[in-house]
């Protein structure tokens, strides 16, 4: 069985909507752990009503990011993580961090990569005035927010939207991508070719939600 282990800093929605898939649809998959990298993140109090084992590391215990991803990458190792989903997880993690995990380091972003890297992406798409928005599930390689991408999903931005309508139209959409690209990892669908993912058998990587 396959062993998924989840990083979050906040809320944790994008790792509960996994979870109740993978239970829903009986996923041949453990979740092994999930590591905050502070106390406060709410997405462990799920995580605990679920009996999956949470974990923090403070990221202000550490002087340094290398500091701070060494004691992530052994936990993570002690878990034995077949795939390593980044939920929320708001750190910016170290070359070494990625190279450790290559190929088996998902993350999400509230955006249609590459438009929007970073922060505020619904603030920054509604002053950019475009009509379609979107989020994207990606492996993860050394840029922010960069890496293949394995899907996306695109919403409309609506008249009258402000960020916190638009996030929520988004963030719903992630919790069906998000879910998707997971279990295609899973059932061993994906080829990283370059910087392109190749689902195999071929299906729209793109969903027009
Ligand atoms: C989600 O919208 C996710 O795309 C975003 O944080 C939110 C976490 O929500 N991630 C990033 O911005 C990463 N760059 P959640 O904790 O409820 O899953």
């Amino acid at each position: 069985m396959l062993s998924i282990v989840t990083l979050i800093s906040g809320r944790g929605s994008n790792f509960e909507a996994i979870v109740k898939i993978a239970q829903k649809e009986r996923w041949p998959v453990k979740f092994t752990g999930v590591i905050a990298n502070h106390s406060a993140a709410q997405g462990l109090d799920f995580a605990r009503s679920q009996g999956i084992p949470t974990f923090v590391i403070e990221h202000r215990d550490h002087v340094t990011r290398e500091s701070f991803d060494a004691a992530l990458i052994a936990q993570i190792d002690k878990l034995g993580a077949d795939l390593v989903v980044l939920a929320g997880f708001m750190r910016i993690l170290t070359p070494h961090f990625i190279r450790h995990f290559e190929g088996r380091l998902m993350n999400i972003h509230p955006a249609l990569l590459p438009a929007f890297p970073g922060l505020h992406t619904h603030e920054r798409a509604l002053e950019a005035g475009i009509k379609e928005h979107g989020a994207t599930v990606h492996f993860v390689t050394e840029g922010v927010d960069e890496g293949p991408i394995i899907c996306q999903a695109s919403v409309p931005v609506l008249e009258g939207d402000d960020a916190g309508s638009l996030a929520a139209r988004v963030l719903a959409a992630e919790h069906q991508i998000y879910p998707r690209a997971v279990k295609w990892f899973l059932d061993g669908r994906l080829r990283i070719e370059g910087n392109q993912v190749k689902l195999q058998p071929p299906e729209s990587q793109l969903f027009k939600l």
